[in-house]
């Protein structure tokens, strides 16, 4: 079936290295994001899985497959890859119509008669909601209609893999979360193996089963969206998924429950050690005590507050000095966030190991 094994996969362009021995198992049938800043080498990986890189070094396969492999130089072509893909820019040619687009890819791989041809892209345009739209020309349609005919042939391209990369980025917001939702629809009516790409944490959230956050051509962390958001392992992914409240342990006792970190001592962890830091969400101090849930608690002044709405943040001076970070609901708890006292909660609390560079 449509599984992706990539195996030591490294590229460089001239001498620049910008993949570092990259190894990922996709299973058939699964929905994979590779989520981070621009630069981290997501499209490079995304291209030589399409074949529009080769490799430097390393293997990939698809299904049984080995589609390139460095050992032995074999590299499949793209177009006999049997993979859809959908870029940012539509890439959709604006001297056809949406039907000529649409059967490009089969014309070209020579696939089943005219007949078949327009069938199948007749069906692939149903597929997006685009069936009446045949006869047009890509400038007689919106930017979210192009996006749709892109979508379409990439559908017809697929075997059993699609790759997308940034699909959704030209398109404004409201459109843009229609559009993931329709995304996550079709791979689960059409049954694919996806590999999806985008710099925006949400969207990978919404629309994965699993999310790879890269860094610098490698892997840092793959995990759930809810694994990721709950137990980021480095500064680096808390950072990138919105960890406002980061700080360093300065102190920890003998048998790695207790940490001093920001002048704020936390109870109740597991096996923390020096170098590691501790991360919470500014949504998770809560004001009061905690009880015995808390693995810190401590009194606060009030520097600065920014009302965002539904939700005021609140930026807190600790005894020592140290700023925390705290999201609160608007008008609400007024008298409790007064007292000034705040808390965190043992399981809200992502311990982070030391970044190796
Ligand atoms: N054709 C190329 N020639 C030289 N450098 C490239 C080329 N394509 C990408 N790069 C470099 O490789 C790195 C990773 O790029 P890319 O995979 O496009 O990142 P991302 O998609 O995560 O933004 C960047 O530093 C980029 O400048
Ligand atoms: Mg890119």
């Amino acid at each position: 079936m449509g599984e992706i094994r990539i195996e030591g996969l490294e590229k460089s362009f001239r001498s620049t290295q910008v993949l570092h021995s990259l190894d990922l198992l996709i299973e058939a049938g699964e929905f994979v994001t590779l989520l981070g800043p621009s630069g981290c080498g997501k499209t490079t990986t995304l291209r030589c899985v399409a074949g529009l890189e080769t490799p430097t070094s390393g293997r990939i396969t698809i299904g049984t497959v080995p589609v390139s492999d460095s050992a032995n130089e074999s590299f499949v072509p793209p177009h006999r890859r049997r993979v859809g893909m959908v870029f940012q820019s539509y890439a959709i040619w604006p001297h056809m119509s949406v039907r000529s687009n649409v059967e490009f890819p089969l014309r070209r791989r020579k696939q089943g008669t005219r007949e078949e041809r327009r069938a199948t892209a007749q069906r692939a345009l149903s597929a997006v909601g685009m069936a009446e739209y045949a006869e047009r020309y890509p400038h007689e349609l919106s930017g979210g209609q192009q996006q749709r005919v892109a979508l379409a042939r990439g559908l017809v391209s697929a075997g059993e893999v699609m790759l997308y990369d940034e699909p959704l980025s030209n398109l404004d917001a409201k459109l843009r979360i229609a559009m993931r939702d329709e995304v996550r629809r079709l791979h689960e009516e059409f049954g694919h193996t996806s590999i999806y790409v985008t710099h925006d944490q949400e969207e990978a959230f919404a629309i994965s089963d699993r999310v790879i956050i890269m860094k610098g051509g490698r892997i840092e962390q793959v995990g759930t969206p809810r694994e990721i958001f709950d137990t980021p392992v480095s500064r680096y992914v808390a950072d990138f998924v919105g960890y406002e409240n980061i700080l360093d342990i300065d102190r920890v006792s003998s048998d790695g429950s207790e940490a001093f970190a920001g002048g704020l001592r936390f109870a109740g962890l597991h096996d923390v050690r020096i170098g590691d830091a501790l991360a919470f969400r500014s949504s998770r101090v809560i004001p009061g005590e905690g009880g015995r849930t808390a693995a810190m608690s401590c009194e606060t002044t009030r520097t600065r507050e920014v009302y965002i709405g539904d939700e005021t943040v609140v930026h807190l001076a600790t005894p020592d000095g140290a700023e925390i970070v705290a999201r609160v609901p608007s008008g609400s708890g007024e008298v409790e966030i007064a007292s000034g006292v705040f808390h965190v909660s043992r399981e809200d609390i992502a311990v982070l190991r030391p970044e190796e560079d």
